[in-house]
């Protein structure tokens, strides 16, 4: 069964080892894991399917925004779905706007934000190590 929890203080190992599968070329260890779900302006959530973590995502919250860090699947584990669910859970925190950069050769996870809502808002040239562009996108919450 796939479900979404959220990361408690003991989770630094697993949130590390997914995002260093997921993100291989920029993974975050085990400390800064450790240090920021000590931090009440951050949220982490795991994804697990039959118990074994699939996936994760890290926001960060700053007044009424959120700032997504990031979110990912393990690759065997992407196109059923679980992504846009992760999404979707995190989206659920209470505040006006969300916001996220994005490489902008990533189309998989750019078409997950704009079926969530999302709308390009900027372009920040050259913002990651290959010199890849990134693409600013930003969603307000609808109206209640
Ligand atoms: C982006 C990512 C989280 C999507 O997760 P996923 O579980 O494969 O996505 P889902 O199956 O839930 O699909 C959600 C939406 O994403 C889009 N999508 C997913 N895979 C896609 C692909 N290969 N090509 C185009 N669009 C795709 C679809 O628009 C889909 O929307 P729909 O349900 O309306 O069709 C996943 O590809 C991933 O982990 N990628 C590596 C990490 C990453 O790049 N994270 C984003 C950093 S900003």
């Amino acid at each position: 069964m796939f479900r979404i929890r959220t990361a408690t203080a003991k989770d630094a190992q697993i949130l590390a080892r997914l995002h260093g599968e997921i993100f291989p070329e920029d993974a975050w260890t085990k400390d800064w894991f450790a240090s920021r779900l000590k931090q009440k302006r951050m949220n982490f959530l795991v994804a697990e399917d039959e118990g074994r973590p699939v996936g994760l995502s890290a926001l960060s919250i700053v007044a009424d925004e959120a700032e997504i860090l990031t979110i990912g699947l393990l690759s065997e584990q992407r196109g059923k779905g679980w992504g846009g669910r992760l999404l979707h859970d995190a989206l659920r925190l209470p505040v006006s706007h969300f916001f996220l950069e994005v490489a902008a050769d990533n189309q998989a996870a750019i078409s997950m934000y704009k079926s969530a809502g999302f709308q390009e808002a900027g372009l920040r040239r050259a913002y990651y190590k290959a010199g890849t562009d990134a693409i600013v996108m930003v969603r307000s919450q609808p109206d209640p």
